[in-house]
């Protein structure tokens, strides 16, 4: 498997080296090329997308990167974490797969929010090597997540389906803003986890191709030019429109995901590591789960 995964990605360099040899953009004719962009017909979606970019994109994100936590440090502050034993019964929730696949995300999250960060407080941090090497970092630590996105996708996909169940959970906002240990009938994935999955999938995908599209600049869609309408330019002010406004929920509900597995809920994280979950835990927070192992004699 492990030979595979560095063929893979071994095959992924050399494409995009390739590619980008054989890109106009990156060689003599890079200016000539991205003036004749802004020549076709096309939205000409210029102005709305340096309006976005110089008055709103950076400030949206330094009030994500700030305000989310601080309303966390209240919530830690004011309600305070659930706390449960780990030294009781335990269920054996998440294999080595799940546990591998879920890890490389991690990682991968784990540098290319920073980096995404330096880059759009580029200016801040004055340019050069420094925000270059952030984008290059940015670009390489999107291949490992682009491999397990789809693996993550399937193996979680039947536990995230929405049901009534969780209405429920969002009117009363899972129990969270209680001290109390409320029972909670969820299944193996609270409502806030599944919106989580969908957040980290799809947007994760649209990040990935937005990216894409904006890292290697001539990436000719013929198909997606036919079908907009769109001239290079604009498809590309289209992506780093997307990039970013896809980027505002992917990091406040990483940053939120993070929390909950490390401090709303004490130990949680454990469970990613060792893969073993506990029974007062999923007792108390994901009841019809509970009930349902408990009929197989998991626990
Ligand atoms: C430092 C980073 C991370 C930590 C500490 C963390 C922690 C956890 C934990 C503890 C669980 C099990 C939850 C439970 O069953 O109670 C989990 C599940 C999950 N994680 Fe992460 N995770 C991290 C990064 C990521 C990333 C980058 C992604 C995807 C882009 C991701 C996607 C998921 C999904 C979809 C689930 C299942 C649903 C859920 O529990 O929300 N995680 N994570």
């Amino acid at each position: 498997m492990k030979k595979y995964i560095v063929m893979f990605i071994a095959a992924l360099c050399l494409a995009s080296v390739a590619y980008a040899a054989d890109s106009q953009i990156w060689g003599e004719m890079r200016i000539q090329n991205i003036l004749g962009y802004g020549q076709e017909e096309s939205w000409k979606l210029g102005p709305l997308f340096t309006m976005l970019q110089h008055k709103y994109f950076a400030w949206i994100f330094l009030g994500v990167l700030l305000g989310v936590p601080l309303v966390f440090f209240l919530h830690y502050k004011i309600v305070g974490p659930k706390v449960f034993p780990h030294s009781h019964n335990k269920h054996y929730a998440f294999n080595l797969f799940h546990r591998t696949v879920h890890q490389i995300a991690a990682v991968s999250f784990l540098v290319l929010l920073p980096t995404g960060f330096i880059i759009v407080f580029g200016d801040f941090f004055g340019g050069g090597t420094l925000v270059r090497m952030a984008k290059n970092l940015h670009g390489l630590f999107t291949i490992p997540f682009a491999i397990v996105v789809i693996p993550m996708a399937l193996m979680w996909l039947k536990e995230a389906l929405f049901n009534l169940e969780d209405v429920k959970w969002f009117m009363i906002l899972g129990g969270y803003l209680s001290k109390e240990k409320q029972i909670i009938n969820a299944t193996q994935f609270n409502a806030g986890q599944k919106m989580w999955y969908w957040v980290a999938i799809l947007g994760g995908i649209t990040m990935i191709l937005s990216g894409a599209f904006m890292f290697f600049l001539d990436f000719k869609m013929e198909m997606l030019h036919n079908i907009t309408g769109l001239s290079q330019i604009d498809l590309l002010r289209v992506a780093a429109i997307l990039h970013n406004v896809m980027g505002f929920a992917v990091v406040a509900l990483f940053i939120t995901h993070v929390y909950m597995s490390m401090f709303a809920i004490k130990g949680a994280v454990h469970s990613i590591i060792t893969g073993y979950v506990e029974e007062e835990e999923v007792k108390i927070l994901h009841n019809a789960w509970y009930k349902k192992l408990k009929d197989q004699g998991k626990f």
